[in-house]
């Protein structure tokens, strides 16, 4: 049984196309996972709390209530084996909800630590994640892309290195650009989910 953790962070949480085509891949193509749905999208994470960032920056500054929710979110992404992104694009980089639930996961001590040249250094353990990006722009050559290496970054802050990008271009085009965003993209993760099977 895979442990599967969906996450949406689109405005329109699990009605977005990049989840629904998520979760069908899923059932078909893993149908004994136990997946675990999220929508941090339409149901937003709350902003960080006063005593939430003292917590983190005050030597010492150990505080279980102000961290309960980071905790929560935590334990429920180190549970996962296989971890599914669905994110649009914003203004060239990764939504707000998606920086929120990054803000309250990221954190010092429990997520990662500092080696001795205070590099950060990940303590969550790899695991197999996919991020589904939709975007209105096609996604090549038109606007800067932040999304992509910050994703990166971030993730492998946390020890998590196994990531394929799969990228749902021109979704504002209409219906017909929309099916073939979606056919390719179904091909992409349907083929990169059956070869780790
Ligand atoms: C506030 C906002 C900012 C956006 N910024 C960009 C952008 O910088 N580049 C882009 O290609 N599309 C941008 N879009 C378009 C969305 O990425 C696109 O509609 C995407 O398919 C939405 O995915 P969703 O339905 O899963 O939320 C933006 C949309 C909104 C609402």
């Amino acid at each position: 049984m895979t442990r599967a953790l969906l996450l949406s962070f689109s405005p329109h949480g699990k009605a977005a196309q990049t989840f629904k085509l998520a979760r069908a891949l899923l059932t078909d193509l893993v149908p004994d996972a136990q997946v675990s749905e999220r929508d941090y999208g339409s149901q937003a994470l709350p902003a960080l709390t006063r005593e939430y960032a003292t917590a983190l920056t005050t030597p010492g500054g150990l505080n279980a209530d102000a961290m309960a929710l980071s905790e929560q979110l935590i334990v429920e992404l180190q549970a996962c084996e296989l971890l599914i992104l669905c994110t649009p694009v914003h203004n060239f980089t990764v939504p707000a909800a998606l920086k929120a639930w990054i803000d309250h996961v990221v954190r010092i001590h429990r997520s990662f630590t500092l080696n001795e040249q205070f590099a950060k250094v990940g303590l969550l353990g790899d695991r197999r994640t996919f991020v589904l990006v939709s975007s209105g722009n096609a996604r090549k050559g038109h606007e800067p892309d932040f999304l992509t290496p910050y994703l990166t970054a971030i993730l492998a802050t946390v020890g998590i290195h196994s990531v394929e990008f799969i990228y749902l271009g021109a979704m504002v085009r209409g219906e017909a650009a929309v099916n073939r965003a979606l056919e390719q993209a179904h091909r992409q993760l349907s083929a990169a989910i059956s070869a780790g099977l």
